[in-house]
Order: structure tokens, then C-alpha cells, then sequence
């Protein structure tokens, strides 16, 4: 006997099924609420309510789960590689080698833009956010690949789509970082790999190729890795919603790097790194701005704390704050930011308002700190976030599709004037 669940609304009863899902979550499915009873739910930031069913990302927010299609995110940090993770996102399964091996030749011969590309960046001011940049320059992908905007393309022109994103992003990223550098853009090569071709471009210079520390590039990958998906957050949930319309992937991630850009969200990693310069530069007392971030008078909020889902540690914090002290001692960089985040953290953790809120640090919190360790400036955390993330939204929008979801558009209880007659003051 499947469970159901019974609302009485108004002295009726309606029952209405409950779903499980295959780690035991429960949910009431109340598509048919509004049909039978005259009633919808309301639940702003969609705390209570579930979007979707979705086979590509289970987390916990209690135990500090997260693992990517059953994987967990421990075992794929340490072991994977960034582009085996995506091909695990995106179509459900590890690969084999040899469909590894032309997964990475079928990107890699797609990693060149087009040079008329090079336009739109003539066009940005100089100092103008890389997340503005990159958002605009994916949107733009779909000018120079007008077969995306068919909706109903087959699973091969699907698959040329999703290959072409995966390979030109960081493409674009590194554009970016030269061209806020004013500096000559660098080509991906045929004979790097996928980390090892990003790091050449991003600081190659262009007649010099530069090699890397595997140190580098073992950070690089486990740094994308933990950033790959982590199922309906808010980026992700925009590009569900507007991929729902049959928009095109390159619109949809484009809608999600804006999400994403919020300080509430991936803008966190770059708000991070700037609140604990401020607090270095104002003597370093942990315990002052802890102060200000429980005072509700005071807008300062401790960034890189607290989450939505994790009411525990954020497993992947815990990772990246452990890489933080290898890297940073590997690559022989000293950066005071580290201690005053330990000591943050240390306090925050033993402090009754944030453990009340069950507030602990998130993905943001340490990334920024490796980031700038590997030499890239504060603004370009959230495209390195992006970029991370991209096998993510690919993977939801693609299955979004696959399940045929309709368009997102949500209901509303209004709130404003009722009927009244309009009075005109003056004549047409
Ligand atoms: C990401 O969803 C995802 O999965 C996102 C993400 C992903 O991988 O996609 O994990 C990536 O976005 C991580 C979060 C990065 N953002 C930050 O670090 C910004 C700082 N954190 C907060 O703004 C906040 O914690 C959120 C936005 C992350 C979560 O906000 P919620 O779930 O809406 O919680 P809330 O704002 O209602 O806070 C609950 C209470 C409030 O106090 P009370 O009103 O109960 O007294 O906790 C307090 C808040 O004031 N609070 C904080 C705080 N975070 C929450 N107080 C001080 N500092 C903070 N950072």
C-alpha cells in the first residue's frame, strides 16, 4: 500500500501520494492541489518544496553528504579527474578509458573561439566584473552556433552542443583574466591537456608555454571537482527554469552565471577573500566581526558561513580547508588570510548564535584562499566557480529535458489593490 498524505482544507480531506526517493526522502506530491481543493502552498526561497527528481546528485544536509551519481565527493576529489567527473555528471556513468580518451579529443579540438569573439571583449570597459563578461560571452556562443537553437535536437547534435560549452569555457575564462590584464590572449594547444591547456592560458604567455606544478594541477582538479554540482541550488535551479522554456543551453548556463554571481551564492568565494582582508587590515580581531555578524543591525554578514541544506559541515569545506594548508605549504605561499579564517572559523564554531543557526563554512569559505595561492585575483573566483560548476548545469538541464518537465511557472497569492476604476486627469 503506497503512503499517501491527507490535508483537510476548508472541512474536506484530499490525499494526495507521497514520492520516495531511492536514499528514503519523502515528498508530498501535491500537483493535483490546486484542482482538487482551489488551494496552492506558498514557501518563499523554496525552503519546504522540491523542484524536481533528480538522479545526478544526492546530499545530506544533517550527516554532510554529497555524492555525484552515488560517488562520493571524498573519493572523487582525491582520485578523479575534473573531465571523468563531467562525463559522471552528465550521462550518468563513469567512463571507460577509451570513452574518456575521446571525451578529452572530442573537447579538446573544440576549444578554440571564434576570433570575432575577440569583439565583444573590445566592448567591456576594462575594469568591468568577469562574471558580467562570461555570462554575456556564453550567451553569445549561440550566435556562432545557431544549430543549438533547435529544440529538439537529436542525442548526437545534443552531445556536439554539450562538447562545444565544455571545451570553449575555459577558453573564455582565460580571455577574460588577459584581457582585465591587458594582456594577449593565449590559444589552447592540441598537445595539453584539459587543466594543464587552462593554466597555459590563463598564465602562458603567448610565444611561451608554461609548465605547471602537479601540485597546481592536482589542486585545480579536486578545486572543479567539488564545484561540479550540488543538485538544486539556485544557479542551477535558473538554469532547470529557463531551459524549461526549450531556451537553448547556452542561454540556460548563461541565465545560471548570473545566479551565480550573487554574494548570497558563488559571489561568496570572492566576498570571502574581501571580508578577511578588511579584517586583517582592522588588526585581525576574529571576535569584532563576529560581533557584527550577529548584530541584526549591521548588514555584515559572515560569508563563507552557513548554508541552505547543510545544517552540518559542508563536506566539501572540509576538503578544501585541508588542501588549503598542503597547497599553500607545497607551493611555499604564507598567506595571513589563512590564520584569520582558522580563527574565524574556530570562534564562529564555539559561538552559541552560530551554533543555534547551525552555521558553519561552506565552499566558499576556503577556496578563495587556495585560488589566490595559484595566482588569480579576487574577481575571478566566481568564474573559476563557474567553470566548475558548468558539467553541473549541463547535466540538470540535459536531464531536466530527458524528463520532459513542463514549464516552470510558478503560482502567486496576490496581495495588492483589488478591483478599482480607473479616474483619468488628463485628456489622450
Ligand atoms: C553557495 O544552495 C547551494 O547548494 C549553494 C552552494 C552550491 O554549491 O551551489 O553550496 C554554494 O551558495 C554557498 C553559500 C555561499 N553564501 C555565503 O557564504 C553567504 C553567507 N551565508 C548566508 O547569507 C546564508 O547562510 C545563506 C544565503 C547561505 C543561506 O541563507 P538561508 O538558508 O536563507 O538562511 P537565512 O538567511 O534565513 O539565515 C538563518 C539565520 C538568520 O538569523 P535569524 O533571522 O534566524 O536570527 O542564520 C543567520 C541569519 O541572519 N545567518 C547568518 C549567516 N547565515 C545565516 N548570520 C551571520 N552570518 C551568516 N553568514
Amino acid at each position: 500500500m503506497s503512503e499517501t498524505a491527507s490535508i483537510i482544507l476548508n472541512g474536506s480531506s484530499y490525499e494526495f501520494p507521497v514520492v520516495t526517493g531511492t536514499e528514503n526522502e519523502k515528498a508530498v506530491d501535491i500537483s493535483k492541489l490546486r484542482d482538487q481543493s482551489g488551494y496552492i502552498t506558498l514557501d518563499p526561497g523554496f525552503k519546504n518544496t522540491g523542484a524536481a527528481k533528480s538522479a545526478i546528485t544526492f546530499l545530506d544536509g544533517e550527516t554532510g553528504i554529497l555524492r555525484y551519481r552515488g560517488y562520493p565527493i571524498e573519493q572523487l576529489a582525491e582520485k578523479s579527474t575534473f573531465l571523468e567527473v563531467a562525463y559522471l555528471l552528465i550521462y550518468g556513468d563513469l567512463p571507460t578509458k577509451a570513452v574518456l580518451e575521446q571525451f578529452r579529443t572530442d573537447i579538446k579540438s573544440q576549444m578554440m573561439i571564434h576570433e570575432d569573439m575577440k569583439n565583444f571583449f573590445a566592448g567591456f570597459p576594462s575594469k568591468s566584473h568577469p562574471m558580467g563578461q562570461l555570462s554575456c560571452l556564453v550567451g553569445a556562443l549561440s550566435a556562432f552556433y545557431p544549430e543549438s537553437l533547435d529544440p529538439n535536437p537529436t542525442p548526437e547534435e545534443e552531445d556536439k552542443t554539450i562538447i562545444n560549452l565544455l571545451a570553449k569555457m575555459p577558453t573564455i575564462v582565460s580571455w577574460i583574466q588577459k584581457k582585465s590584464l591587458g594582456h594577449p590572449v593565449v590559444y589552447p594547444k592540441t598537445n595539453l591537456g584539459y587543466i594543464d591547456n587552462f593554466l597555459n592560458m590563463i598564465f602562458g604567455e603567448v610565444n611561451q608555454d608554461k609548465t605547471f606544478d602537479p601540485v597546481v594541477i592536482d589542486a585545480m582538479h579536486k578545486l572543479l571537482i567539488l564545484h561540479a554540482d550540488h543538485e538544486q541550488n539556485c544557479s542551477t535551479s535558473t538554469v532547470r527554469i529557463v531551459g524549461s522554456s526549450n531556451a537553448n543551453l547556452y542561454a540556460s548556463v548563461s541565465a545560471g552565471i548570473n545566479a551565480l554571481w550573487g554574494p548570497l551564492h558563488g559571489g561568496a568565494n570572492q566576498a570571502v577573500i574581501e571580508m578577511l582582508e578588511a579584517i586583517k587590515n582592522d588588526g585581525g580581531d576574529a571576535e569584532k566581526y563576529l560581533a557584527k555578524a550577529k548584530d541584526k543591525n549591521d548588514p555584515f554578514r559572515l560569508m563563507g558561513f552557513g548554508h541552505r541544506v547543510y545544517k552540518n559541515f559542508d563536506p566539501r569545506a572540509k576538503i578544501i580547508k585541508k588542501a588549503c594548508d598542503d597547497i599553500l605549504e607545497k607551493l611555499g605561499v604564507n598567506d595571513p588570510v589563512l590564520d584569520i579564517a582558522k580563527k574565524l572559523e574556530e570562534a564562529a564554531l564555539n559561538d552559541q548564535y552560530f551554533i543555534d543557526r547551525k552555521l558553519y563554512p561552506n565552499v566558499d569559505f576556503y577556496s578563495g584562499i587556495i585560488y589566490r595561492a595559484l595566482g588569480f585575483n579576487s574577481e575571478m573566483f566566481t568564474v573559476l566557480f563557474a567553470l566548475g560548476r558548468l558539467p553541473g548545469w549541463i547535466a540538470q538541464w540535459k536531464e531536466m529535458r530527458e524528463n520532459k518537465e513542463p514549464i516552470g511557472r510558478p503560482r502567486q497569492v496576490y496581495t495588492g489593490q483589488t478591483e478599482r476604476n480607473y479616474v483619468e486627469i488628463t485628456q489622450r
